[in-house]
């Protein structure tokens, strides 16, 4: 029977969900049903309103989000959830998760607490499986530019060298933006919930893949260790330092590595056998450039310790803060920088294919823009998730055709390719 409407957002009154809800008005057609909700009827109402929701097509729906059989009625009648409630652990995570992968419903969120998406895997995968629900998970910031980046290197590199890939570096190259209370929160709430052990366990190498390399390869790099403080100069991305935040990049990278492997663990097939993944951030050239990247670089550091945590989350972004729209409006900008490496078979890394990913505009307005593409194209078919047919994904199961939707007109994404020799 035909579900009643293609997409429905989750949290569409908060920081991020407010934004989508704008882009989904300028992009969405009119043949495409689709609603907005939330649990606060006044909110949602003045968010519909602003965007003018109705005259575009979309419907809103008010409900508990605490009720299963309120979770479970829209899932049911929906092709593709987008959640973006959060902290996910402590609020309706769960439960819209277990719904989506009991009823077949496609699901798209952009948690980055990666504890939570390892007990969401082990919990919901063979259910999401058995039922056809496509579950792209950690689809924001974190971890699409890393996620998507790597898959695109590791294509190019098969199509121009004919090779399986050696190792990927995904450098943040430039940020500027702001950071939401809710983000402050969720990864606050990673900290005091589970702790930087069970965090560590959850971010280790691969993880959270399906299957586990047997190559020793894949525990080492190509490139010279890093110095003092962590920096060192990798060709092609300039002077770069270990990022403070590559735990979930390499969490999900690695499960990407997992899905696309083959059956066969001595086949070079997928992202190839002796895969490595790391993650660095461009040392910026002056003071200034250091003091924008630095929330980016060090949140994690800060969050660690709950004298440190009390302070950014109490009295630096206490609940409810929401950074102004002007604030959005600053030139806010980031770009990433990917390296690929062929695996060769003789460690050398002269055949490179360095992919640039750069959005003109707010971390948060990406973040939204790229669980949007996801839900459409999910609902358009064809990739690399649809073949496997369900489970826990990654965005990078959605492939070229996902990059493509990114870089629609209206987006702001530019994703560009190219070999070295
Ligand atoms: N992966 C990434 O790169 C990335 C980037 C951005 C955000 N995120 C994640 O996205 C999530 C949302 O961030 P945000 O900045 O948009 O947060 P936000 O502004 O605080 O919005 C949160 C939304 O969740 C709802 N909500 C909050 N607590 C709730 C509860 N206890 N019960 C039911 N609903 C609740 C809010 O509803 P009300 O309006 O009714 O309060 C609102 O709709 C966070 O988990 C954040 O970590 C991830």
């Amino acid at each position: 029977m035909q579900r009643k409407y293609d997409i429905v957002l989750l949290g569409a009154t908060g920081f991020t969900g407010s934004l989508m809800v704008e882009y989904m008005t300028a992009t969405f057609p009119g043949s495409l049903r689709w609603a907005i909700a939330a649990r606060n009827r006044a909110k949602l109402e003045e968010v519909a309103r602003k965007f003018k929701v109705e005259a575009s097509g979309g419907s809103i729906i008010v409900l508990d989000v605490n009720s299963e059989t309120e979770i479970q009625k829209v899932v049911k009648s929906t092709r593709v959830i987008i959640n973006v409630i959060g902290p996910y652990p402590t609020t309706c995570g769960p439960i819209v998760f277990k719904a989506c992968a009991d009823y077949g419903t496609d699901y798209v969120d952009c948690n980055a607490d990666m504890p939570w998406a390892q007990d969401m895997i082990k919990e919901h995968d063979k259910s999401a499986q058995a039922s056809g629900a496509k579950m792209i998970v950690t689809c924001g910031l974190d971890a699409v530019p890393a996620d998507l980046t790597t898959y695109l290197a590791v294509s190019h590199i098969r199509k121009v060298f004919n090779t399986p890939t050696r190792e990927v570096i995904v450098s943040l190259q430039e940020m500027k933006g702001i950071i939401s209370s809710g983000t402050i929160k969720a990864m606050a709430s990673v900290y005091t919930l589970y702790g930087p052990g069970r965090y560590e366990e959850a971010t280790a190498p691969f993880a959270i893949s399906p299957r586990k390399p047997i190559s020793e390869k894949v525990n080492t790099s190509l490139f010279p260790a890093a110095g003092f403080f962590g920096i060192h100069t990798v060709n092609s991305l300039g002077r770069v330092v270990e990022s403070q935040e590559q735990g979930n990049e390499r969490a999900i990278v690695g499960r990407s590595w997992g899905l696309y492997a083959p059956d066969d663990p001595n086949s070079t097939d997928g992202y190839g056998p002796n895969f490595h993944f790391s993650a660095r951030a461009r040392l910026p050239r002056t003071l200034y450039d250091f003091i924008q990247v630095l929330p980016f670089l060090g949140l994690g550091l800060f969050l660690n310790f709950s004298f440190t945590r009390y302070i950014l989350t109490k009295l630096i972004y206490p609940e409810g803060y929401t950074p102004a729209s002007k604030q959005l409006k600053g030139g806010h900008r980031f770009s990433h920088r990917t390296l690929g490496v062929a695996d060769t078979g003789d460690e050398s890394t002269a055949k490179r294919v360095i992919v640039d990913f750069k959005f003109q505009g707010d971390q948060y307005k990406f973040t939204g823009i790229a669980m949007v593409e996801a839900a459409v194209t999910l609902l358009e078919g064809g990739t690399e998730a649809h073949r496997i047919g369900g489970g826990v994904m990654t965005p990078a199961m959605l492939g070229d055709n996902y990059a493509k939707n990114l870089q629609r007109p209206e987006s702001g994404v530019e994703i560009l390719i190219r070999a070295e020799d």
